[in-house]
């Protein structure tokens, strides 16, 4: 089971269809979609969105910001541009080589290549264009978690340096053009990207990204009732509905119908549960949340409390804010109380602040839970 995958490939060609840069309506922003954690957007973006952008021509690089917590994020672009570059350079005439740049830098991070020869440093915006000319093909550079970008120099800089790339590369009259999508986990976090005319890309847009749906549901009844007996077969309603209240997270999907089809329940007893115990499955889903609350200060959940209120326009240091929390803790709350109480929450991973003023819930599903429950 641990390889069941369902296709999304109309998604992928959508997707496709609204970055590539229009001819006559000009630049594309890049493509910001949100979605909440454990839904499906790291293998949608590399087993359909990178495969397809490939068949479709153009050269594709994939940064994951997560996959690794302690490198700063400027350098995983930067790392993962120049072993693009890398890989092309190995291939290519010795002669020709030597125009290969010795390392690509952004916001004082340096990355060597490997195959470097030449004496110069490129900047990204440089080793991008070199791959496209390189290769002769667009250049689509997918960016999971993107919100990562935001928590240093160097990937703050990075990323105005994509931007930058992007309006060269695609307002020339001719020459490959670069497309860009970044992902991450909710639109808050993205916010940082396009909320003020500070931000690199001011004025576009966050789309949500679609949740699995009704195909993917059907492939898996599908799979599962075909090795179940004939009187234990799931039901789609009951296990779309099952879905829904799990937030469309199909490991939680899996255990439930895991539990219920090979338990003393059979598959008939998901119908009386998504009827009669529907609150059981939020619940499952809630379990991390409820044991994290537990752990914090009355004055941290009234901070919590307001920032699930305001969203990205949350200034915690404001005074009005600091009126709304003091009457709410039922005591004067201080600037420095709230300081040391978001870096507490911080510091429990409920809260993400990248800095420039920047806070949303680590976890957006917990806003759900903290307004339910
Ligand atoms: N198209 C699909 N078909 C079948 N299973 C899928 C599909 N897409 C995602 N899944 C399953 O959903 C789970 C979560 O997927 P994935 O890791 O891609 O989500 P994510 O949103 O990137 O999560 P995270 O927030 O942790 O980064 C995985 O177990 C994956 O196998
Ligand atoms: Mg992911």
């Amino acid at each position: 089971m641990s390889d069941f995958y369902v296709p999304r490939r109309d998604l992928a060609q959508a997707i496709i269809d609204r970055i590539r840069p229009d001819p006559i309506l000009g630049n594309h922003s890049g493509l910001f979609l949100a979605a909440p954690r454990r839904t499906g957007k790291s293998t949608f973006l590399r087993r359909d969105l990178m495969p397809l952008l490939e068949e479709a021509g153009n050269v594709t690089i994939y940064v994951d910001l997560w996959a690794d917590r302690d490198a700063d994020p400027g350098r995983l672009i930067a790392d993962a541009i120049a072993a693009k570059l890398d890989s092309l350079s190995s291939r290519i005439a010795k002669a020709a080589r030597a125009l290969t740049p010795k390392s690509v830098t952004v916001g004082g991070v340096e990355v060597v290549l490997d195959s470097a020869s030449g004496g110069r440093t490129a900047t990204l915006g440089q080793a991008l264009s070199m791959i496209g000319e390189r290769t002769g093909r667009d250049v689509a550079l997918v960016i999971d978690e993107a919100q990562h970008a935001l928590s240093s120099t160097a990937g703050l800089d990075a990323i105005f340096a994509l931007k930058a790339a992007r309006d060269e590369m695609n307002q020339r009259s001719t020459g490959q053009r670069l497309s860009l999508v970044f992902t991450g986990s909710h639109r808050d976090k993205l916010a940082g990207f396009v909320r003020s005319h500070r931000d690199p890309f001011y004025g576009a847009e966050v789309t949500d990204f679609p949740k699995l749906g009704r195909p993917y549901l059907q492939a898996l009844v599908g799979a599962l009732n075909e090795r179940l007996a004939r009187d234990n077969q799931l039901d789609l309603d009951d296990v779309e509905q099952a879905f829904a209240l799990l937030g469309h997270q199909p490991e939680l999907l899996q255990r439930v119908l895991k539990d219920h089809a090979m338990g003393e329940q059979g598959s008939h007893g998901l119908h009386r549960t998504v009827r009669d115990r529907a609150d059981d499955l939020r619940q499952l889903r809630w379990d991390q949340h409820r044991s994290d609350y537990g752990t914090l200060s009355d004055l941290q959940k009234v901070v919590l409390s307001l920032l699930c209120d305001e969203g990205p326009a949350f200034a915690p240091f404001a005074e009005a804010t600091l009126a709304r929390m003091s009457t709410r803790a039922d005591r004067a709350v201080s600037a420095p109380d709230v300081q040391k109480a978001l870096n507490a929450l911080r510091d429990k991973s409920i809260v993400w602040s990248p800095g420039r003023g920047l806070y949303a819930l680590e976890d957006q599903d917990m806003r759900e839970w903290l307004l339910t429950d």
